[in-house]
């Protein structure tokens, strides 16, 4: 097993990544109350139904405050108060939620998550952001608050979908793009093991990326600058979400490809190096590009960014393994996104 902490001035997070960690829930004090994804809960029955859970319903659909409303009136029959210990048990979407519900309810309960997915183990459960959707706007609403401990059970994965499974490769392969060249070409050698889930090259895999996500945190949790650059390929990447039924991988690996042939463009990376992203991104299953309308993507960023005029943030790379933030006029990025779509 690994152990990562991420120390920040709104609270500390013990990160574990190893098997078999939710046999663990037995010794928490106290014992914990579970928000846990309907679609883990049925499928892992026997290691959560023992303690009082409340079912958090899948589904970007349902990342809402009627969600979190139905949560709350859950706890209050269920008679939480400020001494308990609420565990969110899922993907990215439940520990979002249940991060939120517990950063808010009674004005803070503690909390920790078991994450369940790839894309929850190495991103979506480590940094504290909480939060849910308003009128389909993306974590509109939401809190920065670190949960006490997030358990990464490599175990867990065997039963995620395939293409669940896949979609969080992306973001492993966002980690060595924008901080770790050398572990951009363990990926390249070791994609194969990721993909048949072996354990060790796991255990490697998502201990780095949350190593990474940990260090970029820690600088800057409430990215005024350096967190940003965990954004790569999500400018494009969320934009295509909008537009069409992809998973959030699929749609940040052709964002990350696009915004590294922007990079070279730019001449700020060879050739070569935007043909490696773009051959781990296949060799991993996912699309390295799709036909995309360049003006509907250019609506989309405006519309995700709030942003009529002006400028946007841009994650690039200056070099493999160190993102750069780039402000980009809109008009700019209109013509951009014309020569890249
Ligand atoms: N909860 C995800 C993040 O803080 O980035």
């Amino acid at each position: 097993m690994h152990q990562i902490k991420l120390t920040t001035p709104t609270g500390d997070t013990d990160i574990d990544v190893g098997e078999l960690l939710s046999v663990r829930l037995p010794g928490l004090d106290p014992s914990p109350i579970l928000l846990v994804d309907e679609n883990v809960l049925s499928r892992h029955n026997d290691l959560f139904s023992q303690y009082p859970c409340i079912e958090v319903p899948s589904g970007e659909g349902n990342k809402t405050l009627q969600t979190v409303e139905y949560i709350y009136r859950e706890l209050v029959k269920l008679e939480v108060d400020r001494s308990s210990l609420l565990v969110g048990v899922g993907g990215g979407l439940t520990t979002d939620v249940a991060g939120f519900v517990a950063s808010t309810y009674l004005r803070e309960v503690r909390f920790g998550f078991i994450s369940t997915t790839l894309l929850g183990q190495v991103d979506a459960s480590i940094g504290g952001k909480n939060g849910v959707n308003l009128d389909g706007y993306k974590n509109m609403i939401g809190t920065i608050r670190q949960p006490s401990f997030v358990w990464c059970d490599l175990s867990l994965l065997k039963s995620l979908a395939r293409k669940e499974y896949v979609s969080g490769i992306a973001e492993i392969i966002k980690y060595g793009a924008i901080r770790d060249v050398g572990f951009l070409q363990y990926l390249k050698d070791h994609m194969s093991g990721l993909l048949e889930l072996d354990i060790g090259v796991l255990e490697k895999v998502v201990t780095t990326s949350a190593t990474i996500k940990v260090d970029v945190v820690r600088k800057d949790e409430k990215e005024s600058d350096l967190r940003k650059i965990l954004n790569f390929g999500h400018t494009i990447g969320h934009a295509i979400e909008r537009e069409k039924k992809v998973l959030h991988g699929e749609a940040v690996a052709i964002g990350m490809v696009m915004a590294a042939k922007l990079s070279q463009t730019m001449d700020l990376i060879s050739g070569s190096d935007v043909d490696l992203i773009s051959d781990l991104v296949s060799a991993a299953g996912l699309p390295a590009h799709m036909e995309l309308d360049p003006a509907v993507i250019f609506q989309n960023i405006r519309k995700d960014k709030k942003k009529s005029g002006e400028s946007i943030h841009f994650i690039l790379l200056e070099g493999l393994g160190n993102a750069v933030v780039k402000s980009i006029p809109l008009s700019e990025l209109k013509k951009i996104l014309h020569d890249l779509c």
